[in-house]
């Protein structure tokens, strides 16, 4: 008997495809990883279908006796797959039933569309809990090393042109809060993922008297109240790939958050910034130059958040226009969902170490940071309180900031007689508005860079990261 005529062209076929058909339709290459939650999904179903009585105990125990087997040589990479049965499901289903005989019961009231649909739900739905985990990890990395450094402060920029002063950390948890939402969209995500659509069959259900209920419970597709959760319609549940597109957006998203954390990392850690200094184990060198120490984990995080958008647009692409309900182009849905899961999950890893084993050039933040013109807005504040209008305010200083570049000195370098050459408000208290480390006590609002402020930030993160610390 050939492997093809096993399980999926039984009956109607004269012979197995084309050897070019079966190498352009195989998928187990990519999907075999699937392999835990498809046997998962067998053990379950076959369950249901002892209670239901389409197995007898014996040929139910026989089958899962038969499918830890299986799990177990898969684990230990001793199972042999076969392109010409197709995906992961023939491939497993095949030699189960070589081995048990009852195993050609197994896909009762099951069709592989319902049964795909099953294994990258439980598939995505750990990996969501991984990705989520490995977010919090590099949120530590962040806030752990904003609080080395919590007294530094460098220019904030806006156009990438100095604006105003900002804590390093306040800078780094900019990226905290992000990733904090990244996180949430995950979870939201998990609700549509965490659905069972298994008894949906190949489209219309099954005339056989499946109890759902009882598989989605043994898989743990539960709501708050422990109430399964099973699919409504079997047409959307077995064409439906909504989950992944969703999973696929907030990837892009989070590889978006990397891309634009990367590409300051790169900033910072170029010469002309020289802010931070990653360790040697997270750069390269240059084939050529022998002075050169390349940020290539930054870069590549940037260069990746490309395919990771990719892969969103793929799947978008693969679902506009196609007809209810399964069509094999379906099958081009998971090699862009696992590069996603991979590749948005090996740049959080490598982005949190990376940053673990980064320090701050404290000397070149402070002499950037104590430009004077990054103090022109507290000026203008300055006036403000003084009780002028915000917008004369704004004038004043804007003119001040004229007379010192026409002068050729810094802003803090001038004296009241020129500050009071454009507005007699400005007083002798002037000069204290150019007291870097007191203007950054002077942000007191929520949210704001303020000295506090920032402290309380990075300790609500860290109590929020790691809730339960280990007594000392
Ligand atoms: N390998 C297929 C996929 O990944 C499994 C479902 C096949 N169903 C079918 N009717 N050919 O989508």
């Amino acid at each position: 008997m050939k492997k093809s005529s096993v399980v999926s062209r039984s009956g109607r076929f004269s012979g197995g495809p084309a050897a070019e058909v079966s190498a352009f339709s195989e998928s187990v290459s990519f999907d075999w990883r699937l392999w835990k939650f498809d046997i998962m999904g067998s053990v379950a179903h076959a369950r249901m279908l002892e209670k239901i009585g389409v197995l007898t105990k014996t040929e139910a125990k026989a089958i899962r006796h038969g499918l830890r087997q299986i799990e177990q040589e898969i684990a230990a990479g001793k199972f042999k797959w076969h392109a010409e049965l197709e995906d992961v499901h023939m491939n497993i289903e095949a030699e189960l039933t070589r081995r048990v005989s009852a195993g050609a019961k197994l896909h009762t009231g099951r069709s592989r569309n319902d049964q795909v649909a099953l294994d990258v739900r439980l598939w995505l739905r750990q990996e969501i809990f991984e990705t989520v985990v490995e977010i919090s990890a590099l949120q530590s990395a962040l806030v752990e090393l904003g609080a080395r450094y919590a007294d530094v402060i460098i220019p904030g920029y806006t156009h990438l042109q100095r604006a105003q002063p900002v804590f390093f950390a306040h800078h780094l948890l900019a990226y905290v809060e992000m990733l904090a939402r990244d996180s949430g969209r995950l979870v939201d995500c998990l609700h549509r993922v965490n659905v069972c659509p298994l008894g949906s069959g190949a489209i219309a259900g099954s005339t056989l008297p499946l109890d759902r209920e009882f598989v989605a419970e043994a898989l743990a597709f539960l709501d708050f109240k422990n109430k399964p959760l099973l699919t409504q319609n079997s047409m959307d549940a077995v064409s439906d790939r909504d989950f992944m597109i969703e999973f696929c957006a907030a990837g892009a998203i989070i590889a978006v958050h990397l891309s634009r954390l990367a590409e300051d990392v790169i900033l910072w850690a170029g010469s002309e910034f020289n802010f931070i200094k990653i360790a040697d184990a997270y750069t390269t060198g240059s084939s050529l130059m022998p002075q050169k120490k390349n940020p290539d984990v930054a870069e590549l995080t940037r260069g990746k958040s490309a395919r990771v958008i990719g892969n969103l647009v793929s799947l978008l692409t693969l679902l506009k226009g196609l007809p209810m309900t399964y069509n094999r182009d379906l099958q081009e849905d998971k090699e862009r969902l696992f590069d996603t899961a991979d590749t948005v999950r090996a740049c959080l890893r490598l982005m949190a170490a990376m940053l673990a084993n980064t320090s701050v050039n404290t000397a070149a933040c402070a002499a950037a940071a104590r430009d004077p013109l990054l103090l022109a807005t507290d000026l203008a504040d300055y006036l403000v309180k003084k009780g002028m209008p915000f917008r004369r305010a704004h004038h004043a200083v804007g003119a001040v900031v004229a007379l010192a570049e026409k002068n050729g000195r810094p802003l803090d370098q001038l004296t009241l007689a020129d500050f009071q050459s454009v507005d007699q408000m400005f007083g002798a208290d002037v000069k204290e508005v150019f007291n870097l480390e007191k203007a950054m006590t002077r942000r007191t609002t929520v949210g704001s860079p303020g000295t506090k402020e920032v402290r309380r930030q990075l300790a609500r993160w860290r109590k929020e990261l790691n809730p339960y610390p280990p007594a000392r």
